[in-house]
């Protein structure tokens, strides 16, 4: 008779790029204000890459850190896998050069759900540990998403930031890792896009002028909206499934894309807000690692212990969106608890 092996969350790290970008950047370069922008999405501040880092650069940084929180030399791990839509180029993976940074030797590879990226990597590093393919498994959700920012587009330039994080799963005696739940509906893929720059439309001087290699969202309203419901839908069918409620959650941690959109989907689950982890005030929406980077800041600060039940829940481009039902295991780190900088 066949058992089931169970996985874990062992060691989580997190790195932000030096450079703070305040909204105040942004006002004269666009139609925009502080004001409007901390109103409407609960932003103040950003960070983007300096020149020279870069996604793998970032990815490895936040990598160590989850790595020495497990107590685990690179060597250990069996698989790597980064999920990232700002590769350091469109080949050789990501992961590749990650590997190569921390000196790794075992297979790796990227994976594009955009900002649902970290929320399907922990699916599937799950189930690849579940099936006996990997005893240890690095996943990082890395983006430099300044360098497909449109800076000339109000709309999506003030809501990006760069940064990473990295979780460490290992195979466990109990369910860390109890569910996930995963979504997509490609008929929507025009409302988040960064249209060029692929075999579609291979750059040319007539794109690169357009600003077609740049992210655009022809709707925010409406990605709004889809967001709160996808993520409040994928939540309750998670919690339904393991016979909880959202009593039983102890703390969510959402992809941070707009404190609204939070708010409001605390508020459909009928799970008090301050249990709703957010850091999204310095952060910004750092697509597929904006997880990561949150449960790292939410770990550090104590915020998360183990035994707590963790409800993840991210949507984006795709439009691809999820969620999964952990109950937290890696050990409260020692020390101050200070998260780092990419710089160290
Ligand atoms: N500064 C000032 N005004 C702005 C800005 C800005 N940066 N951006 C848009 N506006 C304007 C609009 O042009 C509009 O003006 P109009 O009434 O003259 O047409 C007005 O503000 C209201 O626009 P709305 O889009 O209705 O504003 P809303 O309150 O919906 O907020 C926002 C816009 C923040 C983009 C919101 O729709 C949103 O958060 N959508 C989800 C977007 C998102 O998170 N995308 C990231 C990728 S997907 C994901 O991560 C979930």
């Amino acid at each position: 008779m066949s058992t089931v092996r169970h996985t874990s969350i062992s060691g989580v790290g997190s790195a932000l790029p030096t450079r703070l970008v305040p909204n105040a950047f942004f006002e004269g370069r666009v139609d925009t204000t502080d004001e409007w922008i901390r109103e409407r999405t609960g932003i103040r501040a950003r960070h983007f890459a300096s020149e020279g880092e870069t996604t793998s650069s970032l990815g490895a940084a936040a990598a160590s850190r989850a790595l020495e929180g497990a107590g685990l030399e690179p060597a250990a791990i069996d698989l790597l896998i980064v999920c990232t839509i700002t590769s350091d180029r469109p080949m050789p993976s990501t992961a590749a050069y990650v590997q190569a940074r921390l000196g790794m030797h075992c297979p790796a590879f990227d994976m594009n759900a955009a900002c649902a990226g970290f929320v399907y990597g922990l699916s599937v590093a799950a189930a690849q540990v579940q099936a006996g393919a990997a005893d240890r498994v690095l996943l990082i959700g890395a983006e430099t998403i300044s360098r497909v920012l449109n800076l000339g587009d109000r709309s999506t330039c003030v809501l990006f930031g760069d940064g990473a994080g990295a979780v460490v799963i290992e195979a466990s005696d109990d369910p860390g890792i109890i569910s996930s739940r995963l979504e997509l509906d490609g008929t929507a893929a025009e409302l988040l896009t960064i249209p060029a720059g692929g075999s579609e439309e291979p750059a040319s001087e007539e794109s690169v002028r357009a600003e077609r290699h740049k992210i655009q969202m022809n709707d925010g309203p409406a990605v709004f909206k889809r967001a709160v419901t996808g993520m409040a839908e994928a939540c309750a069918g998670l919690l339904d499934k393991a016979g909880m409620t959202g009593d039983d959650v102890t703390i969510v941690i959402p992809h941070q894309a707009n404190a609204r959109i939070m708010n409001a989907i605390a508020d459909r689950l009928s799970i008090p807000r301050d249990k709703v982890f957010v850091d999204i005030e310095e952060v910004g929406n750092t697509s597929a690692a904006s997880i990561p980077i949150a449960m790292d800041h939410a770990w550090r600060a104590g915020r998360v212990v183990p035994g707590d039940v963790v409800l993840t829940t991210a949507f984006g481009g795709g439009l691809a969106w999820g969620a999964n039902l952990l109950r937290w295991t890696a050990p409260t780190p020692a020390g101050d608890g200070d998260p780092g900088d990419a710089s160290e």
